[in-house]
């Protein structure tokens, strides 16, 4: 059976700054869902990460369409007017649009999707991530899908060995998706050269090189293009589907604990390291850290088994004080070099409009004559 999964989150306003929505808010949501899902949906679920509220669908209508997208956005209009009625922060903040036009795409919520042709065991794995952007997901991603270190699935797996191809989007084109193929492992260097640069080149997709079909989708929204400013961080969510032909559920979540350094934290700025946190967790500390969540489904014939939470197992909790240690060390260092964002990447203009105003105060010294070079 084909079935297509979508995910579509957004954040419409939380309780005590940026850190968790309320549950008026959240009934708001799920009361659209469940009446307005009724005939569309084969099944759904919600979730929410920090102050991200992630719907989860499955229904027989395909990738973008839509009557889904217009559900899943009516919802978070109800759940936006809740949470103005209990003055909640940054109500509505990711609807950018006034009225919806066909697909929330570019309209400010995240979305990934992926059809799936169901096999006799489907299981996969929703990822939220909140207090950063798409390109968290980059080095994850590369490691479970290009690097035995982490997968050794690459060399025990025959299928696996065949690779898997990247489709990787430019996301600092604003006219159009700008977007490159690589094949692992024959491109694998040419995949960490763009990867490195998680601020510009973002995974859109991987797909088995054995088989063709899509094995992860990433949502690539940059809310700045949208608005032409900046709103928030983009708060990515993630599909990816595990086992068989594809990694293991736990060679996907393998790099997760390495706690990579990503962009976002307070005022969307900052770089550090990104915490692994069960469902529905919330950030604190800075605003942060950046968190990410992942809860673990099984699908047949559409229906959705219940989530098992991938990030609460004891295993994790080593992990998360390890996370800790590294941002109060990253902390330390305040808004010096590395700890704070690069200017284009600052969710405020505040730096800018200090450098602008000092360039006037500058003076140049021993002015040196142009020496003529060349032939
Ligand atoms: C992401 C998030 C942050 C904020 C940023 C600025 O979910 O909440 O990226 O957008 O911290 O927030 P303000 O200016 O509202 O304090
Ligand atoms: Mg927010
Ligand atoms: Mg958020």
């Amino acid at each position: 059976m084909k079935t297509t999964i979508s995910v579509i989150k957004a954040d419409i306003g939380s309780i005590g700054g940026h850190l968790r929505p309320s549950r008026r808010l959240l009934d708001a949501v799920r009361l659209e869902l469940a009446s307005g899902g009724r005939e569309l949906l084969l099944d759904h679920h919600i979730s929410t990460t920090g102050d991200d509220v992630a719907i989860l669908m499955t229904h027989a209508h395909g990738v973008g369409d839509t009557r889904v997208h217009e559900l899943a956005w009516r919802a978070f209009l109800k759940g936006a007017a809740a949470a103005r009625s209990q003055g909640l922060y940054a109500a509505g903040q990711d609807l950018l649009k006034d009225s919806f036009s066909g697909n929330v795409r570019g309209m400010g919520p995240a979305v990934c999707e992926m059809d799936v042709l169901e096999r006799e065991g489907e299981p996969f794995l929703v990822f939220a991530a909140d207090k950063t952007d798409p390109g968290a997901y980059n080095l994850p991603l590369y490691l479970a899908f290009a690097d035995p270190m982490h997968s050794s699935g690459l060399l025990l797996s025959a299928e696996l060995g065949k690779g898997f191809r990247f489709t990787v989007m430019d996301v600092a084109h604003s006219s159009g998706d700008r977007v490159v193929e690589l094949d692992t492992p024959g491109d694998l260097h040419e995949l960490a050269v763009l990867l490195r640069d998680p601020e510009r080149f973002v995974v859109e997709s991987v797909r088995s090189r054995a088989t063709g079909e899509l094995a992860a989708v990433v949502s690539t929204t940059r809310l700045h293009n949208i608005a032409g400013k900046y709103t928030g961080k983009d708060d990515p969510v993630m599909i990816v589907r595990t086992q068989k032909q594809f990694p293991a559920t736990g060679e996907i979540l393998s790099p997760f604990a390495i706690g990579h350094h990503v962009a976002g934290g307070m005022r969307g700025s900052h770089q550090l390291p990104l915490m692994p946190i069960q469902q529905g967790g919330e950030v604190s500390w800075f605003d942060g850290p950046p968190i990410v969540s992942c809860a673990a489904y099984c699908l047949h014939e559409g229906r959705l088994t219940e989530p098992v939470d991938a990030f609460a197992q004891p295993f994790w909790d080593e992990v998360r004080q390890r996370v800790a240690k590294k941002a109060l060390d990253m902390r330390r260092q305040g808004f010096f070099g590395a700890a704070m964002l690069p200017m284009d990447e600052l969710e405020y203009t505040g730096v800018k409009e200090r450098l602008t105003r000092l360039d006037g105060r500058f003076r140049v010294r021993n002015v040196r004559p142009v020496v003529a070079t060349g032939v």
